[in-house]
């Protein structure tokens, strides 16, 4: 399992929420971010001597995944997300030890829904339909 987390445009969410749910890809977080990418030109001078970044308003999505979502899941966010300008944005994808369903105390790939290719393709065919 992995635990896959993506800052993104804001104006890039939907199209990713999209892209995503075709890929079989339904349990995810969003987050209203602000961030900072190394960017040199939103460094100002302000009061003389002091150095203020500039902090962008971003999304950030996370989603965990068991091994068949992953390659899946990177490659609609980069589709999706993707402009080709400075700022598009970064993917992270960890290592993830557990997971638990709360309600039921089903752990790992069975508290992850869904978890085979092939209830992927199932999922994505009902989503065209
Ligand atoms: N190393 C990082 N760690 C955590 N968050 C990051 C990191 N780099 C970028 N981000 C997040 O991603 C957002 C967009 O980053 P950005 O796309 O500008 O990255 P970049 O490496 O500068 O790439 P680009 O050259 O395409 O601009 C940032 O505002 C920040 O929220
Ligand atoms: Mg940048």
């Amino acid at each position: 399992m992995k635990l896959i987390s993506c800052i993104i445009r804001p104006d890039r969410l939907a199209s990713v929420k999209e892209a995503l749910f075709r890929a079989g890809i339904t349990g995810l977080t969003i987050t209203r971010a602000s961030g900072h990418g190394g960017e040199r030109d939103t460094v100002t001078v302000r009061r003389g001597s002091k150095l203020l970044m500039q902090f962008h308003e971003k999304i950030k999505i996370e989603m965990a995944c068991s091994e068949p979502f992953v390659a899946a899941t990177v490659n609609a966010i980069i589709t999706a997300a993707r402009t080709g300008a400075v700022g598009d944005g970064k993917i992270f994808v960890q290592p993830l030890e557990q997971v638990i369903r709360i309600r039921t105390g089903e752990r790992d790939n069975a508290a992850l829904t869904p978890v085979t290719v092939a209830e992927v393709q199932k999922h994505s065919l009902e989503a065209q339909r």
